[in-house]
């Protein structure tokens, strides 16, 4: 499978490099929804992909601007937080989560992995706050916690808790697990 190349959305910046890299194992067509999507920094470039991609976020405005620019993007404007998980019994070959934590959503997000599914999540973690904002312990990873969270339920193929440089200064928490 070929990606497009990342970058190329403008204000709404590039995709990660470790989603991407993920992403080129997933299968042709796969299903995935993207978690608090914002304007789809990761869902436009995996529906380009070929992939069926759902999209979730509160932020109404944004999801309009995603589905203008990839209408093959299923768009869900949902609160999260306040109603809570929107998709039911609905499973995807894919649950990416990236620059977002909502601890209350770690087993709807697990529930939502289909049998052979991924688990990509990827976010800021203690440390953080060094660099600013988000700088809440409400909004950062503490220290393994991913892989607690996956722990007995999916198997870890990848997991990183780095200090990056790029785009900008921050503390990162990211993993990559199957449910197998
Ligand atoms: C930092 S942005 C990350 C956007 C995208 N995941 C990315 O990495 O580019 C955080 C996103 O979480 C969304 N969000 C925050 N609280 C939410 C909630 N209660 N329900 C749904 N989405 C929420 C915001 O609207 C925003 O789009």
């Amino acid at each position: 499978m070929t990606l497009p190349t990342p970058g190329v959305h403008g204000p709404i910046g590039a995709p990660s490099a470790w989603v991407m890299r993920v992403a080129a194992q997933w299968p042709a067509g796969a299903t995935v929804v993207d978690v608090a999507c914002g304007h789809g920094r990761h869902a436009r470039v995996l529906a380009a992909a070929g992939h069926r991609v759902t999209g979730v976020d509160r932020d109404a405005a944004a999801l309009a601007a995603l589905a203008a620019a990839a209408p093959d993007v299923e768009t869900v404007v949902h609160d999260l937080e306040g109603v809570g998980w929107p998709f039911g019994a609905r499973t995807f070959d894919v649950v990416v989560v990236t620059n977002y934590l909502h601890r209350a959503l770690f087993a709807s997000l697990l529930g939502a992995v289909a049998p052979g599914g991924w688990y990509v999540h990827e976010t800021f973690a203690a440390g953080n706050e060094r660099f600013g904002r988000p700088s809440s312990p409400d909004f950062l990873l503490r220290p393994g916690e991913l892989l607690e969270v996956v722990r007995g339920t999916l198997r870890v193929l990848a997991f990183e808790d780095v200090e990056v440089r790029e785009p900008t200064p921050a503390c990162v928490q990211r993993i990559v697990a199957r449910r197998l």
